[in-house]
Order: structure tokens, then sequence, then C-alpha cells
């Protein structure tokens, strides 16, 4: 039996797997953002460990006896963030977001102070990447940074306080911009263009090896055998990849989360910072991930559905399955600031083409066709660097709408891939990296793709439609900075 614990942004989930890799039982507990100033996006860490700690909790009451079984342990957790630790390993402030966008001056400083970053992170300094706010906080909040001893990332944080061990796993690493992604290991000319050394680092070891075993008080609170093995895990989005299989070249998906991305396993990185693309190493040795990013996919959905003050459910029925034609109004995507390709933090979102006869399913289908927009421009800047998107399945809440996929196989003009609830999700990854680290299996054997149980086919009128339409919509986009 196994354990898959995904640290997301707005729910912690754990999910029990079992040696057939069936989905035993799940639970999740909400977890809430602060915004203290327009840009800024924060969580008190304490917050992921109550609701951790209640996942596990509720599954001792609901399933003991797979509980007790329990060997491995995978963590996946959402990137970036930066969790600041005093010398007694308590968080010195909130943790700072993937989201949060204040950080662009310091980008920019860290880019001239260290010219080689894009060369050895394969990244470009964007805001929300985990360097640029030790910059912001060394000069904004000074005694904070002479206090900090460690610096890690949330699902690092969370493996802290279980099992009292600082360590990291390669892929959420990649994401702090201190990563050589090439030698999968901290750079230390990065880390000196922060003030820091590998003292404030956590040790690193690949996703699917073993890290460390759970303390033996919490093994006895969850009512298990023996202190379960922990795995490296992942970033939330390599985890994702692990949970359908993605591991190899030639398997492009796109997750639909509340952020959302299109991502590309390689077996050598094909970097391309200039225009915002991600670099983050696989879960499995001597792989990477090349990754458009976009900061609000299922977010925009939420968002509208808050506004009209309905369910998502119910915003979405009216839609049907499939769009008819484009929507007459446009939306841009950039609630919370853009990364791929813009890397524009300060840009926000937009209605265009509003008219007296414009409805409530008219923006509604306006909002899901701008995410597919932004998801085409990562599948371009994807293709400058050789990386051919075919076909490609979708993870995350947003890929239960049916209509929303059908969008994306004609706004990206390829066969688009849905599985059956329940057997996808970084939690089920991050699971499946528990269990490799225990058992030593071949990774190809237990990352396989799971069944799909839908394809949306694109439809040569409605590609056509979608094609003549972007080129309008990415005019829409006006750099604020
Ligand atoms: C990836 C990214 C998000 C977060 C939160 O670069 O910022 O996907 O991991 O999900």
């Amino acid at each position: 039996m196994y354990l898959g614990i995904d640290l997301g942004t707005s729910a912690v989930k754990t999910v029990l797997v079992d040696e057939a890799q069936r989905v035993i039982a799940s639970e999740s507990r909400p977890l809430t953002t602060a915004s203290p100033l327009p840009g800024y996006s924060e969580q008190d860490p304490a917050q992921w460990i109550n609701a951790t700690f209640a996942t596990l909790d509720a599954l001792r009451v609901t399933h003991a006896g797979e509980l007790a079984a329990v060997e491995g342990i995978g963590l996946s957790g959402q990137m970036h963030g930066a969790t600041l630790l005093d010398a007694s390993a308590k968080p010195l402030r909130p943790c700072i977001l993937w989201n949060d966008g204040r950080s662009a001056t310091e980008c920019r400083i860290l880019e001239q102070r260290w010219p080689a970053l894009r060369a050895t992170s394969g990244n470009k300094a964007m805001p929300g990447f985990t360097a640029p706010k030790l910059l912001w906080i060394a000069t904004h909040e000074p005694e904070i940074f002479a206090a900090t001893k460690l610096i890690l990332l949330p699902k690092a944080y969370l493996r802290l306080v279980l099992t009292g061990e600082a360590i990291e796993d390669v892929s959420d690493a990649s994401g702090s911009l201190w990563l050589d992604a090439a030698r999968r290991d901290w750079s230390d000319a990065a880390l000196a263009a922060t003030g820091l050394s590998r003292d404030h680092m956590p040790s690193l070891v690949e996703g699917c090896a073993p890290a460390a075993t759970l303390r033996s008080e919490l093994a006895q609170r969850w009512g298990m055998a023996r202190r379960p093995m922990i795995a490296g895990g992942a970033g939330d989005n390599p985890a994702g990849a692990i949970g359908i299989g993605a591991i190899r070249p030639g398997t492009a998906f796109i997750s639909l989360g509340t952020s959302g991305a299109l991502l590309a396993p390689t077996s050598r990185i094909a970097a391309n910072p200039d225009r915002a693309v991600h670099t983050f190493c696989h879960a499995i040795p001597a792989m990477w991930i090349q990754a458009g990013a976009i900061l609000s996919a299922a977010s925009c959905l939420a968002w509208i559905a808050r506004l009209f003050g309905v369910a998502e459910a119910e915003l979405l029925a009216p839609l049907g399955s499939r769009p008819q034609a484009p929507s007459p109004v446009s939306f841009l995507p950039y609630l919370a600031g853009e990364r791929t390709p813009h890397d524009d933090p300060v840009v926000r979102g937009m209605l265009d083409g509003l008219s007296h006869g414009t409805d409530r399913g008219t923006i509604v289908q306006a909002v899901l066709e701008g995410v597919a927009f932004a998801l085409a421009d990562c599948r371009d800047v994807l293709a400058d660097v050789g990386i051919a998107v075919t076909e490609a399945d979708v993870i995350g809440g947003g890929s239960r709408s049916r209509f929303w996929l059908s969008v994306l196989a004609n706004v990206l003009n390829v066969p688009i891939h849905r599985f059956a609830e329940g057997e996808t999700g970084a939690a089920f990854g991050a699971a499946r990296l528990g269990r490799l680290a225990v058992t030593g299996e071949a990774i190809d054997a237990v990352c396989t793709p799971p069944r799909r149980v839908e394809t949306f086919e694109p439809e040569r009128v409605l590609v056509d439609a979608y094609a003549e339409r972007l080129p309008a919509w990415r005019e829409l986009y006006r750099p604020r900075q």
C-alpha cells in the first residue's frame, strides 16, 4: 500500500493506492491564500501541516487496515514557494507562493549579477521562482533574511515535519533557479548571487529515490505497522507526468489546475528561456520537462463562477459538449500576470468585445477560450525549440469539462485525450514515486499511462475559425512595463 500526498495551492489531497495501482481512498482539505497587497500571494505553512494531518487522521478512521499496510509515501507540491526557516526550523514568515509577482526588479538584478543564470538553470529569472524572492527579502525584510538558516520549497517543509530531514527532489528544486539543471545539483554561483550557500539548502535526491522515513510517533498516530519510506517526490507538474506515464519524449500533456501548463518530457534539455519556457528536471533520472506555464487556468473558471454567483458545473452545463463557433467576446486570462510567453507580472486580464447581446454563456465560453489561446502561445514557444505537440492528454480539475477539452482540441488543432476520473493527478503520481522508492521496480513498468476514456478530435471548421481569431486575441496583449 502506498500514499501520495499533493500539497497543492487550493487543497492538500492524499490518496491511498494499492499494489494494483487502484486508488482505494482519497481525502482532501482546503487551503486559503492571502494577498496582503495587490500581486502578493502567501500561505501560512502551518495550514499545510494541519491540512495534511487532517487527511491522514481521516484515513485512519475510514481505512485503518490499509493505512496500517503503507510501505511508501510520495510527496508532490506546488512549486517555487519560499519557506524561510530559522535556526530551530520554525517558519519566519508566511511562504511567498509561485503566483506572487512582487520580485520583478529582483529578477533583473539577479540576471545582471549572474549572467550564466539562463544557461545554467535553463530558465529565465521570473517573479514566482524562488531565488528572486530571497533578493526581495534581503532588501525589504533584512532581519528575516539574516535569520534565515534554511530555505525549503513547500513540500520539503512538509517532509521536514514528517521526517525531521531537510531533503528536496531535483524536479521541484529546478523551479528555484538555484539548480544546475544539467548536473542536477545546486549551483554555488547561483546561490552566491543571492547571498546564500549550500548551507541554506536541503540535500537533493531524485524524485523516485528514497529520501527519509516517517517519524515513529507519526507512524504510530496513523496506525502504521512500520515507518514508511518517503520518496524524493516531485513538483506538482512532474508528479502529474508520473501519474499519467508521461515519462518519455513524445508524450505532451496539459495541466488545467489553478495554474495551467503545456508540458513535454525530454531526454535532453531544450531550453528557451528568452520566451519564458520552463526547464524542470523530471522526477526520474536523466529526463527533463520543458513547459509553457500560465498562471491562471481553472482559476479563471473559478473567478467567473464567483462573479456570477453560481457553481462551476451550473455555469458549464448550458454550453453543451462542444462549441458551435468561437465566442464573439475575447478574454485575456492574465488575472495574476503571466509567465509564458510574456513574463509580465503586472499585466491583468481583459474581456473584449462586450455588447448588449452578450450573455453569461458567451462570457464563460470566452474565458475557456482565452485559457486555450494562452496554451497555444505555450505550444508555439515549445515548437521554437523543436518540441512538436501532436496530441495531448489533459489532467487537473479543468479536464472535467468536455466543452473545454473540445475548445482545446480545436484551438491547438491536435487530438486531446481525457482519462477516467481518479486515476490521474499529482497525488497519484506521488504515490507511484513512493512505490518506486521502496520496491526499486522498473520505472517504465510502474509509470504506465492510465486508460483514456475519450478523445476530442479537432473539427476543420472550428480549427479554421479559431486560427482566424488567434492573431486578434494576441493583439489584445499590451505590456504594462
Ligand atoms: C509551475 C507553477 C505552478 C505551481 C502551482 O511553474 O508555478 O504549476 O507549481 O501549481
